[in-house]
């Protein structure tokens, strides 16, 4: 209509200049936003990415509101946040499509974390993205910032009158994991919708509905293995999902977290039971013994380990304190990539002397 830049998600304007192995991608990717994702090996989460606001699990009420306030042609500058895999760059999305039908290309731009977004580019492109009118229609522009906590302070700093200046023909939608990040002038200036962790029960709903498209052989747990370690994200859940069922012919519980490498609950609940009941020695050859058959990894036990210490009754609250701090100690110690046979012993020594203190708690 009016701005001819390069174009590639859902044929949005983009700003970076796509080389021959550039072309490709954005063939790619105007392919995934268009929901054309060919092919047995393409990633589910793109095949599968909501179309349209409909398609969008959970969030209904976020839902709501923006769909009132398109369809009133009174959308804000919007600030959506939330951890990964929520839905957030798939709703804007849609929104788009939905506003914009087939004009989509021309009235939205893009930007993610993979483009240049510093100062220069907001005072820029984004400007002349912004100020140019729309000549056929009525309706405000977009300017969807992707993945904006990456961007600079200054680059943030910039925007905040770039926002103001065309707020009478364009919108601005921000895009970020931590809303922290986010200077406290830009996020005055949207309305913010925080995108929490998917329900269980939706995430359930929409793998339903992916493993009848793909015709997924199930098996006993794999439903609720997938929603435990997607912990509400419907991205992971349905990466593990996809790799499961290529890994294994049934995806049942077991097949997830042996495609996931995460130990096994029922190999949790032996950790638990070594370490509370048998001798230091024995404790630390079995949980060792059950990581080299198991390929788990000590960190990963000690998170799950985690939730244990509030399920077992007989704990007396100061050593399940206790316990809880050392446990957080350890995971520390792993994250700094310490010994691990030295963490197995100081993980296997917090429960023998938690023991001392159940002892003592029952006489
Ligand atoms: N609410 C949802 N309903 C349906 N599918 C979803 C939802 N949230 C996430 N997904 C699935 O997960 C994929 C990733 O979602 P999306 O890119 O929207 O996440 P995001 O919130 O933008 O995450 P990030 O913060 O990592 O960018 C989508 O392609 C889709 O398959
Ligand atoms: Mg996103």
């Amino acid at each position: 209509m009016e701005i001819d830049k390069p174009q590639n998600i859902d044929g949005i304007a983009q700003l970076d200049e796509a080389g021959p192995s550039g072309a490709a991608a954005a063939a790619g990717a105007a392919k995934r936003a268009k929901g054309v994702v060919d092919g047995k090996a393409a990633p589910w989460v793109e095949k599968y990415r909501p179309k349209t606001l409909d398609d969008v699990a959970a969030h209904s009420e976020i839902i709501d509101t923006i769909r009132r306030l398109t369809s009133e042609n009174r959308l804000p500058h919007l600030l959506l946040y939330g951890p990964p895999g929520t839905g957030k760059t798939s709703t804007i999305l849609a929104v788009a499509r939905q506003i914009y039908g087939k004009a989509l290309q021309n009235m939205t731009l893009e930007l993610n974390a993979s483009d240049e977004r510093g100062i220069d580019v907001v005072r820029q492109q984004i400007q002349d993205f912004a100020s140019t009118r729309s000549v056929f229609s009525n309706t405000f522009k977009l300017v969807i910032l992707d993945e904006c906590d990456a961007m600079t302070k200054d680059a943030q700093f910039a925007l905040r009158r770039v926002i103001e200046k065309y707020t009478r023909n364009t919108r601005f939608c921000l895009i970020c994991n931590y809303v922290i990040k986010i200077i406290p002038a830009l996020q005055s200036r949207c309305t913010r919708f925080r995108f929490p962790p998917l329900a269980p029960e939706h995430v359930r709903v929409r793998l339903e509905h992916v493993v009848q498209q793909e015709g997924v052989n199930m098996g006993p747990g794999g439903l609720d293995a997938l929603i435990t370690l997607g912990a509400g994200d419907m991205r992971r859940s349905l990466n593990i999902l996809q790799s499961a069922h290529m890994a294994f012919d049934c995806v049942d519980g077991d097949a997830v977290y042996l495609c996931t490498g995460n130990p096994m609950p029922r190999d949790i609940e032996a950790v638990v039971n070594w370490l509370l009941n048998e001798e230091f020695n024995d404790a630390f050859q079995r949980i060792l013994q059950l990581q080299v058959d198991k390929g788990v990894a000590l960190v990963d036990v000690v998170r799950e380990l985690h939730p244990w210490l509030f399920n077992i009754e007989a704990l007396p609250t100061d050593v399940r304190i206790t316990l809880c701090e050392k446990l957080a100690d350890i995971e520390h110690r792993l994250a700094y990539g310490t010994n691990e046979r030295l963490q197995l012993g100081s993980l296997v020594a917090a429960f023998s002397l938690a023991r001392d203190g159940i002892a003592a708690a029952a006489q």
